[in-house]
């Protein structure tokens, strides 16, 4: 038997991508052709079945996997690696049409017709027992199989259904959570406009206008689906305990609470498709990097990159092609962030139906002189040259809190402000400023262990869950620099407001008391974030600020303005302090403001922190240091997002160039869209 993953070290990063051999087995030369392509292409890894289901059971109870064993044989014999699937994300037919308990029904109650897929009902005993059956015969049929090393559980789960079923599984987790109809009435303040429940039946529609409903039922969802994947792993798990289960989440895709689904997982994964090509790509590389660094965060340890495209997808208005360079960057771009792995949607093109279009390393064509397939195989030379890097961290010393329930309930609320909330994009400002300076972060949500942190940053911490203030506070009293912003401390867990003053469990640690929120609207006049004099941070002149303004009170003595409004009736008053408690320092930055604001104020909260990034020498706009280290050797990734020559200064000391064998120091040279990957040795 072949190692298993993960075991202490994988031989390789692992590279190849979902591969639907189902789709000709009426043209065998195709699968002997793909053996030979993968191996061209360095792929080691495939995933396999995603929706073989109708393949597998073509009907009901009569299995067969006499197909899927040529293919598991040969990608053995080559030295290819399977992820396999379990096929719950596409139910066939006959199992959609005789058990309509299984499709989905939308909101108003209509039950979806048996077609699509990742359309499912997450409580159905019969699709659990379907599930548990096909899933067990797999575990059973193929648990010695030495091609086997990962099992990937269904596709994407996302969506939810509102079918009797998991109405029914909703009251009952309500039932835990609250125990008492009298608690819930309380909880989801139902009292408000009649809306107050006398019986637990009575819980039936999702009513956007009672938050707390709203906000629990996602959470139902999600543990639902959390649950669904249990039910999923439970035979793998007694079968073949000793592969890992992994199943591809969608980044801050907000069906799910990630750090739930996280929970069934031995070892995480995530789709990636951002719009490389179309603007300046190193904003992408912000925000992919972003949902690297979450993925990565959620078990604290590396991920899989399962799904990007090796060139266009065919589900955006505009699918550009990855220009020269742009694949090998952006896929070691996610190396760099913590992924073992560079995965694609899919290896092959299908003929027809609706991804006939999507990119694929191998195109219609069908053979390997492409510039795609060229591009994959040099990359797969690259990553072979990577092996020490495998299972290595991502040392980081900041912070930034995504949380799920955080955003459900801020976008759900209906307050000051109802358009261009953008609790996402907040997130993910202040993330870039971090990244401009080569400054490596987890994302985290806010239950978190913080201790290892020198920075935490919670951009719109509308929701502040209970003991969540009292462990910040901790936090900066032990010497913690913490970042609060506007509209933030509002709400506790179940969308009740803090009747303490805002911002609620944080206002002792900001050390301040928020009064009022003023939001601006696109024909107000223009308000400004001043620097106050002696600020002591670099904030200089005025600063445009947009959306939100939140008006202030400074409570502490050890409280200071860093910044004052500008304009109208609340000119000077303060809008960005800073607070010192213990060894720490709390700061609330009051308004909603732009990047250059944000870049000076983590340029002096870094400075302040001591934090520093993957090298010393700052880097040009658009270009990323990252680092991943074992504590023995530092692995640096130099990546290039600008259409310009750049040029970058290393620390003091001698790298190793893993692809030319060469010694490097000093300056190194990245050509337009290029990248460089280098070793040290502690
Ligand atoms: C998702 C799915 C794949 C495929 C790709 C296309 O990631 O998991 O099956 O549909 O999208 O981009
Ligand atoms: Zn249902």
């Amino acid at each position: 038997m072949t190692t298993r993953f993960p075991p202490t070290k994988l031989p390789h990063i692992l590279h190849g991508g979902d591969y639907n051999p189902e789709q000709w087995l009426h043209d065998p030369k195709v699968l002997d052709e793909d053996v030979r392509l993968m191996k061209l292409a360095r792929c080691n890894f495939v995933s396999l079945g995603i929706f073989s289901w109708a393949m597998l059971e073509p009907e009901e109870g009569r299995y067969d996997f006499a197909w899927m064993d040529g293919v598991m044989d040969r990608l053995a014999d080559a030295g290819i690696s399977v992820n396999l699937a379990t096929p719950s994300g596409g139910k066939p037919n006959w199992m959609g049409i005789k058990y309509p308990e299984i499709r989905r029904v939308n909101e108003l109650g209509q039950r979806d017709l048996q077609r699509h897929r990742h359309n499912h009902c997450y409580t159905s005993p019969v699709y659990r027992q379907k599930v548990t059956q096909i899933n067990t015969k797999l575990a059973q049929h193929y648990k010695d199989h030495p091609a086997l090393i990962l099992w990937h559980v269904s596709n994407e789960y996302s969506g939810m259904c509102h079918c009797d079923l998991c109405k029914a599984a909703f009251r009952q987790w309500l039932k835990k959570r609250y125990g008492t109809l009298e608690k819930l009435n309380i909880a989801w303040w139902s009292t408000f406009w009649s809306h107050r429940y006398s019986d637990w039946e009575q819980i039936n529609a999702i009513d956007v206008s009672v938050h707390g409903l709203t906000l629990d039922w996602r959470r139902f969802t999600s543990d639902q689906t959390t649950d669904f994947m249990r039910n999923e792993v439970k035979p793998l798990k007694e079968i073949t305990p000793d592969v890992p289960v992994t199943t591809n989440m969608m980044g801050t895709c907000p069906d799910n609470d990630y750090w739930k689904l996280a929970t069934a997982c031995d070892v995480v994964s995530w789709d990636a498709y951002p719009e490389w090509s179309a603007r300046d790509d190193w904003r992408t590389a912000v925000s992919v990097g972003f949902g690297h660094d979450l993925t990565r965060s959620l078990l604290g340890k590396p991920f899989l990159l399962m799904e990007s495209t090796p060139s266009q997808v065919n589900w955006k208005a505009v699918s550009p092609l990855k220009r020269p360079g742009v694949h090998k960057l952006t896929s070691l771009l996610a190396v760099a962030h913590g992924a073992d792995m560079v995965g694609y949607f899919q290896w092959r093109k299908s003929r027809g139906s609706s991804e006939k279009f999507h990119g694929a390393v191998v195109d219609h064509v069908g053979h390997e002189n492409t510039r795609v397939f060229r591009d994959v195989a040099d990359l797969g030379q690259h990553l072979s040259k990577l092996y020490g890097v495998v299972g290595t961290p991502v040392p980081a010393q900041a912070a930034v809190i995504y949380d799920w329930e955080n955003r459900w309930a801020l976008e759900a609320e209906q307050g000051p402000r109802n358009s261009e909330k953008n609790y996402e994009l907040t997130c993910m400002s202040w993330y870039e400023s971090l990244w401009k300076r080569n400054i490596a972060a987890d994302v985290i949500n806010m239950d978190q262990d913080l201790s290892k942190y020198k920075l935490l940053i919670a951009p719109m911490l509308y929701m502040v869950r209970q003991g969540v203030g009292e462990r910040i506070a901790k936090f900066v009293e032990a010497g913690g620099s913490f970042i609060a912003t506007y509209f933030s401390g509002l709400v506790n867990e179940t969308d009740l407001c803090f009747l303490t003053g805002f911002p609620g469990p944080l206002r002792p640690t900001l050390g301040i008391w928020v009064e009022e929120t003023d939001v601006l609207g696109p024909d107000m006049p223009p308000q400004t974030l001043v620097a106050s004099a002696e600020n002591g941070m670099g904030l200089t002149g005025d600063y445009p600020v947009q959306h939100y303004c939140d008006l202030l009170h400074i409570e502490s003595k050890q409280a200071r303005p860093l910044a004052t409004y500008g304009h109208d009736f609340y000119a000077g008053r303060p809008a960005a302090t800073v607070n010192n408690l213990g060894q720490g320092k709390a700061y609330y930055v009051a308004a909603r403001t732009d990047a250059r604001f944000i870049d000076d104020f983590i340029a002096g909260v870094a400075k302040a922190a001591n934090l520093t990034g993957a090298i010393a020498a700052p880097t040009p706009l658009g270009v990323s240091v990252q680092k991943r280290s074992d504590g023995k050797t530092d692995y640096l990734f130099l990546l290039n997002f600008t259409r310009q020559q750049q040029q970058i200064t290393l620390d003091p000391g001698q790298y190793h160039d893993p692809l030319t064998n060469q010694p490097v120091q000093g300056d190194v040279m990245l050509a337009p869209l290029g990248c460089t990957t280098l070793q040290k040795r502690k």
